[in-house]
């Protein structure tokens, strides 16, 4: 329900009643998707893509590659997915787009493509909604420089950017500043066709989806922990990809299954990739009930259930900073998980929350201080203390900042407990994940 009176729409969400019981699926995984219709652009011939997320931000990458060329023929299935083919421009290249490239609100797709665009003789501007014109961009920028692309304007800090393409691209050994799977995937994309190994060091592991992708592409990648290779120019060649459910989707299921007393869930086929279920090992220290098992590979990515059952007595741990790119998505939804344990919860080094699709470190703490719960900052570490005989009062408001993540952290405040609360601007949760509210509501039992 939403109420245009005010300011910023706001949506009610009401105690789901029941706990939670049964099986879902979730649907794919966002990086794996967007990896899957960029990578099928690249190539040559035409791939067959199936599982496929349909959400704002994978559709932005979609109209990306169609404005550049590719043609896309993803249909939606009966389980709310999308599946069909995808053929690429391959060694054709993409073509010039005759406008700029609107990525709306996701960052994945402007900055692969910055990276996909980079070794071609075109220019393209890249832009995006309000929030993604606020987000960083340099640390992309920096390493593509190296390589020989030009920026209009020349240092860009935020878009939007025309990236000039340069056909002659250098390779690069690129000590990244910091652990991101977008980094490193703009810079091993325009390492496929520059003329050497170009290879990326992170100070600690950030999500392998293309490491783990480029190969079915024809390419071959090399990854040890915390750094990777490829060598170019490489010819990409059309594969089949089929998405596992999205990990990040998962852990607002199980975070509701854990909070809402009598509940036991079973997601079934999502991605069990280990950079991406640091939130299952989290759980696991706080005590919870929760466990995954392994059903076989989508081509190199594992894949299984995760079954979580209410647990009743949680408590705080301390989530290292070389674990924290293996929880980035999720530490919306392990803080309200943490503000019902007893103890203390640290979440070192998360600096980088303050430049996500909102600024999720003080968004964390505000939407906390409404339930009563401290939680705090001090330098980049994020600290909250749990209480496990919280109380929701009546008439909360939880701002979601149009971010998806945040949306659906509240949202569970209200479906899980005994009172309603509001969120504003909940729709954007179509950014990730359309059916959330559907998915729990089929749940309960
Ligand atoms: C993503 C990488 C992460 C993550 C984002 C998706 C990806 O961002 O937060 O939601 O698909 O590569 P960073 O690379 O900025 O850490």
């Amino acid at each position: 329900m939403s109420n245009s009176e005010f300011a910023e729409p706001y949506t009610i969400i009401e105690p789901f009643g029941g706990p939670f019981k049964g099986d879902v699926t979730v649907p794919g995984d966002k990086s794996i998707s967007h990896r899957a219709v960029l990578f099928a652009a690249m190539a040559e011939g035409t791939s067959h893509l199936s599982g496929v997320l349909d959400s704002e931000d994978v559709r932005a990458s979609i109209r990306a590659v169609e404005a550049l060329g590719a043609e896309v023929d993803l249909k939606a299935q009966p389980d709310g997915s999308l599946s069909g083919t995808v053929t690429g421009w391959g060694a054709e290249g993409p073509s010039q787009p005759a406008a700029p490239i609107d990525c709306g609100n996701s960052g994945t797709t402007a900055r692969l493509l910055m990276g996909i665009v980079a070794p071609w003789d075109i220019e393209v501007t890249i832009t995006g909604d309000e929030s993604l014109k606020k987000r960083p961009m340099r640390r992309i920028v920096a390493p593509l420089a190296k390589m020989g692309v030009d920026f209009k304007p020349e240092t860009p800090e935020t878009l939007p950017i025309t990236v000039c393409g340069n056909r002659a691209l250098r390779a690069i050994d690129y000590a990244s500043p910091m652990a991101s799977a977008q980094l490193k995937t703009a810079v091993l994309l325009a390492g496929v066709f520059a003329d050497g190994t170009t290879t990326v060091n992170e100070p600690a592991p950030s999500r392998n989806h293309t490491e783990l992708m480029l190969p079915e592409f024809n390419v071959p990648t090399t990854a040890g922990t915390r750094v990777a290779t490829v060598t170019g120019p490489a010819e990409m060649l059309a594969s089949d990809v089929v998405v596992p459910g999205d990990p990040s989707s998962a852990a607002f299921v199980a975070a509701a299954a854990l909070l809402k007393p009598g509940s036991s869930v079973t997601i079934q086929n999502v991605s069990l990739n280990p950079a991406r279920i640091g939130f299952v090992r989290t759980l696991e220290r706080m005590g919870a009930d929760i466990r995954e098992s392994y059903g076989g590979h989508e081509g190199k990515e594992p894949r299984g259930t995760i079954t979580v059952n209410y647990t009743p007595v949680l408590r705080g741990c301390e989530i290292p900073s070389q674990h924290i790119a293996s929880v980035i998505d999720e530490i919306p939804v392990l803080a309200l998980v943490a503000a019902h344990a007893r103890g203390i919860t640290v979440f070192h080094e998360v600096g980088e929350l303050r430049v996500k699709e909102s600024d999720r470190l003080k968004a964390i703490i505000d939407g906390l201080a409404l339930l009563g719960v401290d939680a705090w900052e001090e330098g980049d570490d994020l600290f909250v203390e749990g209480n496990p005989q919280l109380q929701v009062p009546q008439g909360l408001v939880f701002e979601s900042y149009g971010d998806h993540r945040l949306a659906m952290t509240w949202a569970l405040v209200g479906a899980c407990g005994r009172v309603p609360v509001s969120v504003t601007r909940f729709t954007c949760v179509a950014v990730s994940y359309p059916d959330f509210l559907a998915d729990l509501k089929g749940l309960v039992k």
